[in-house]
């Protein structure tokens, strides 16, 4: 039997590099877009390299991240975020290639009371300019695609790859041991390890290899949820590693974007197919700590 052709762009990212150690494992015909100089923006190119490779599947975890620059760098920030999804929806949809796309709990307004949770029905209404591109990515994927793809929001990503919260913590601690450093305490979400959203995607991955249809919207975040003061505290207590945080508010730590206070996802349409492979969030915390905790304190050392 043909090995799957799976391509996946932004795989030097954080998501990225952890989908392309997870899916190495398996027997796909693996492809990495950095390999090729693929570029989602540009259209063209990015086209004539899609007809070269002809993939099975794309997984485009490639995304302008930075969700205070977006506010300064609107273009570029709906360039990659909203109109790119655009050109790979339609080379999708022409030729039966699935696409799993990834977008993100910003395009929620947070303002539903906490701490109940936003299903995929709940109405969208992004309060940054990274949500609302984000949004318009999602929306021309949806006006393409009659079906074969998967967009999955997800939220407060952390791994081994690229930087994340926690990374940036542990180096702020571990270089100002003594110092006192203020967190916010009053936005909630679900701490969502690349690990876990990797396998969710293998799970949607194995699916369409075996026919089955599996399409539209999906919330992928783990189970339960915190604070980011809650989540830090947490996360430095399973690596043994003292620290000084204060609890803050988001108004004692401006920021140039406005961040949903309630960032809690409920992952409605994988539970409703049977497909929810989250766990607690805290375990995957765990299990983080016990796979790379060493790593990290070695490389904040060096
Ligand atoms: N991080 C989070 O907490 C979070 C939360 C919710 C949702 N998400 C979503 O999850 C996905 C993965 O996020 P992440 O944290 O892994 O992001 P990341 O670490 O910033 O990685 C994004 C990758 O996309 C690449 N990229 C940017 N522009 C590109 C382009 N024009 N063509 C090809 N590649 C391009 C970047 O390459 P360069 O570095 O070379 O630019 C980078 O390798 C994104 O869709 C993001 O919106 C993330």
């Amino acid at each position: 039997m043909k090995k799957l052709t799976i391509l996946i762009a932004g795989d030097k990212g954080q998501l990225g590099g952890e989908l392309f150690a997870q899916l190495s494992l398996q027997n796909f015909e693996l492809l990495r877009g950095s390999d090729y100089g693929l570029d989602i923006t540009c259209r063209d190119a990015c086209l004539c390299l899609l007809d070269k490779l002809s993939p099975d599947i794309i997984i485009n975890a490639a995304a302008y991240t930075a969700v205070d620059h977006a506010e300064a760098n609107q273009e570029q920030a709906f360039l990659v975020n909203g109109e790119s999804p655009k050109t790979l929806a339609q080379w999708c949809q022409q030729h039966s290639c699935y696409l799993i796309h990834i977008s993100t709990d910003y395009v929620f307004s947070g303002t539903k009371p906490l701490y109940r949770t936003y299903c995929e029905a709940d109405p969208v209404d992004p309060v940054s300019v990274y949500g609302q591109s984000k949004l318009q990515g999602e929306n021309h994927i949806a006006a393409i695609m009659t079906d074969g793809y998967a967009v999955l929001r997800t939220a407060w990503l952390y791994g081994f790859y690229g930087n994340n919260f926690l990374k940036t913590m542990l180096k702020l601690t571990l270089a100002n041991p003594e110092k006192e450093f203020k967190v916010v305490n009053d936005q909630y979400g679900s701490p969502t390890s690349t690990i876990a959203l990797s396998h969710q995607i293998l799970l949607l991955v194995n699916k369409r290899a075996a026919g089955e249809k599996v399409s539209g919207v999906f919330h992928a975040t783990s189970d339960d949820y915190c604070s980011w003061y809650e989540f830090a505290c947490e996360f430095f207590q399973l690596m043994n590693v003292k620290h000084h945080f204060l609890p803050c508010s988001t108004q004692e730590y401006p920021t140039a974007a406005t961040r949903p206070t309630n960032s809690i996802l409920e992952n409605k349409h994988l539970n409703a197919l049977n497909i929810n492979s989250f766990v607690d969030w805290r375990k995957d915390l765990c299990r983080y700590v016990n796979q790379h905790g060493e790593q990290l304190l070695n490389d904040l050392k060096q």
